[in-house]
Parts: C-alpha cells; sequence; structure tokens
C-alpha cells in the first residue's frame, strides 16, 4: 500500500432512527476513533426531491418509497468523512445492511435490529465506491465544501 496516495472521501448519513435515538455522538465517535477526519458536517431535514436524487439506484424496487418515507421522518446529519480508504473503511464500520446479522463490533451489529418497520432502519448510509461517494457529495453539499488542495 502507498501511504502517500491521495486520501479518499465519502458521504455518511446519520439517518433519522440514529438522530431520534440520540446517536450522533456515538456515531461520530467510531468515525473519529478509527482516525479518520470529518471536513463537512450538516444537521437537515433532507426533502423528497434530495433523497430520491440520492437513492436513485433504488428508484422502482419495493423498498424505494418506504425508503424515502423513512428519510423524511426526521432529520439527519450529513457528513463528509476523509482518509485513506475510507470508503470502504466506513462501510466495515457500519456493517452490513440488516442489522440483525450485521457483525457485532459494528455501528449496525451493536446499536440497531430488526423493529418490524416496513423498510431496514438501520443508522447509517456510506457511499460504495469513488463515483457514488462523488455523486452523493455533491448532492449534499453542492457549493458548500471547499475542494481539496491538490
Ligand atoms: P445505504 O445505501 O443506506 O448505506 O445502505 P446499504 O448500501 O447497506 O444498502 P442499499 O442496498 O444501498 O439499500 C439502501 C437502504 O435501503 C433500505 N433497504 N431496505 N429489503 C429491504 O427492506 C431493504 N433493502 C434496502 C435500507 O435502509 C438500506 O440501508
Ligand atoms: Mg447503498
Amino acid at each position: 500500500m502507498n501511504p502517500t496516495a491521495t486520501p479518499e472521501r465519502t458521504l455518511v448519513l446519520v439517518k433519522p432512527d440514529g438522530v431520534r435515538r440520540g446517536l450522533i455522538g456515538e456515531i461520530i465517535s467510531r468515525i473519529e476513533s478509527k482516525g479518520y477526519s470529518i471536513v463537512a458536517l450538516r444537521l437537515m431535514q433532507a426533502d423528497r426531491a434530495i433523497l430520491e436524487k440520492h437513492y436513485a439506484e433504488h428508484a422502482g424496487k419495493s423498498f424505494f418509497e418506504p425508503l424515502i418515507e423513512f428519510m423524511l421522518s426526521g432529520p439527519i446529519v450529513a457528513l463528509v468523512v476523509e482518509g485513506n480508504r475510507v470508503i470502504e473503511g466506513f462501510r466495515s464500520l457500519a456493517g452490513a445492511t440488516d442489522p440483525t446479522v450485521a457483525a457485532a463490533g459494528t455501528i449496525r451489529g451493536n446499536l440497531a435490529r430488526d423493529q418490524g418497520t416496513q423498510v431496514v432502519q438501520n443508522l447509517v448510509h456510506g457511499s460504495d465506491s469513488p463515483d457514488s461517494a462523488k455523486r452523493e457529495i455533491d448532492i449534499f453539499f453542492a457549493g458548500v465544501l471547499i475542494e481539496r488542495n491538490k
């Protein structure tokens, strides 16, 4: 591995269940304890337009509308997190999509469970590739985030 590689950035969301349960601090603490840097942070009430753009890859799926409704159900926190291999690293911190089987030690594995809701509520989102990260950061931080110095 090349230690001088340019650090990546990823978009993390603390979803409405995380904010409602008072887990913003716990989630940020895990990100910081791992050694990643938070380079932007925003507490917001998302609207339908931003969420439909963010989750465009899931349009048409059975869980799409319940997912949008859930994400509209309260404030969220959007963060840009930076570090070498942070996209992969945050997905690993978050754990599997289904919190029932997410590994113990992960955010979802330790802090979430099946609540019997129509769409799985799993506390956090993390970008799944460099292309998704760029697209999603542009959606949530358009014009706000200063480009990294080259
Ligand atoms: P995310 O995008 O939120 O980080 O989650 P993910 O990559 O682990 O999962 P993804 O497949 O992208 O799904 C996005 C979110 O939709 C909800 N979902 N529900 N079958 C279901 O009920 C189902 N599948 C997905 C979850 O909230 C998931 O995080
Ligand atoms: Mg995803």
